[in-house]
């Protein structure tokens, strides 16, 4: 399996990963022949699909969880969420059933180095957004042994973190390029409402609240809404703003692309002890892949190839298969272990993103 740019998809290569767009299938699992699409997911805001092809066989991408697991939490909220805008209820016992699934399979599978980003169209994307940066953020806590109450807490408000952008005006939100300064600061208004929305939720604990609240907070006083500091963030906070962070940048966004991994966790280690808890950016970064299995890369000596497999001592030399010489003419696939080679290292990264658009620095996280 591999992720590639819908630009570069070919008539061989099968869809790897189901595509859903407002909670409806649109490419299952071994569609063929998917250039015929490319018009529509772009039209969803898809730029990236997971496909299988001859290159990438046997190449496995891993997940904290199982893609049915994901799914399943992605339609629950969604359906919570839209229920909640109707009748002011929210049904908290299906979310905690769903974030106890998503416990129970990050607790049985400590040691797996996360890999894959899962895709979202512009409709869902808040939904999916919002599983993702709730497997972080487990991720991150059970490397601090929380007790079980502790990761629900934890999960719950994770997984309702921006229900405030509900109530955002969908076309400032969905807005393509650059936001004012003035739809900048209503964005930001999402922690605000959001607190005040679950405030009408009388069973939630007023911790998950202020996760919502408090997500865009940074130790250093840079955040919002409120501008805390340090110890007036607690831990739950803490660990949220990273997850989120690391989500939405290397998630496609309707303003910009997404950014490959090594350069997003290049941004939390800048602002690891400024910004962010230094702690918890360690436990989390050495959790995740630097370059992602199935991701393009460049390497010094000019070929190009997929990252086939980690090596967990040394993050930055995966493995490599190979697939193209310096002329840019495809090969008989190869693969190299960049332990054993040390002459050769990576030189660019996810380049089918660098080439299409350099990234551009973060304004709505
Ligand atoms: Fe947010
Ligand atoms: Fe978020």
């Amino acid at each position: 399996m591999r992720l590639v740019s819908i630009d570069m998809l070919k008539p061989e290569m099968k869809i790897a990963r189901a595509v859903y767009n407002q909670g409806a299938l649109i490419l299952p699992v071994g569609r063929s022949n998917v250039t015929r699409y490319i018009a529509n997911l772009r039209n969803m805001g898809i730029e990236y699909v997971y496909v299988e092809d001859d290159k990438s066989s046997g190449i496995e991408i891993p997940d904290a969880i199982a893609e049915r697991t994901r799914n399943s939490c992605k339609q629950l909220l969604q359906s919570a969420i839209q229920q909640f805008s109707i009748t002011d209820k929210l049904e908290t016992k299906d979310l905690e059933n769903c974030v106890g699934s998503v416990i129970s399979e990050i607790l049985k599978t400590p040691d797996v180095q996360v890999s894959l980003n899962d895709i979202a169209s512009n409709d869902e994307y808040t939904y999916t957004h919002s599983v993702s940066t709730m497997v972080y953020a487990l991720m991150i806590a059970r490397k601090l042994n929380y007790s079980e109450q502790k990761l629900t807490m934890l999960g719950m408000g994770t997984l309702l973190h921006d229900i405030g952008k509900m109530l955002i005006d969908h076309d400032v939100m969905f807005k393509e390029g650059q936001l004012t300064q003035q739809e900048y600061e209503y964005v930001k208004m999402h922690a605000l409402y959001g607190y005040q929305a679950m405030r009408r939720i009388t069973v939630l604990p007023e911790q998950v609240r202020q996760i919502a609240y408090m997500h865009h907070e940074r130790l250093d006083g840079t955040g919002y809404p409120q501008k805390l500091h340090g110890d007036e963030l607690n831990e739950y906070v803490r660990i949220v703003a990273i997850a989120d962070v690391y989500d939405a940048l290397t998630t496609d966004r309707c303003y910009r692309k997404k950014w490959p991994a090594n350069k997003v966790m290049d941004f939390l280690m800048e602002r690891s002890g400024t910004e962010f808890d230094p702690e918890l950016v360690g436990l989390f970064t050495q959790q995740l892949a630097v370059y992602p299995n199935g991701s393009l890369v460049r390497l010094s000596n000019q070929f190009l190839g997929i990252v086939s497999n980690q090596n967990r001592s040394m993050p930055l030399r995966p493995f490599v298969r190979v697939i193209q010489d310096p002329q840019g003419r495809d090969i008989t696939p190869f693969e190299v272990d960049l332990m054993k080679e040390l002459s050769i290292t990576i030189t660019e990264s996810e380049l089918e993103i660098i080439r299409n658009k350099p990234p551009v620095s973060p304004d709505e996280l």
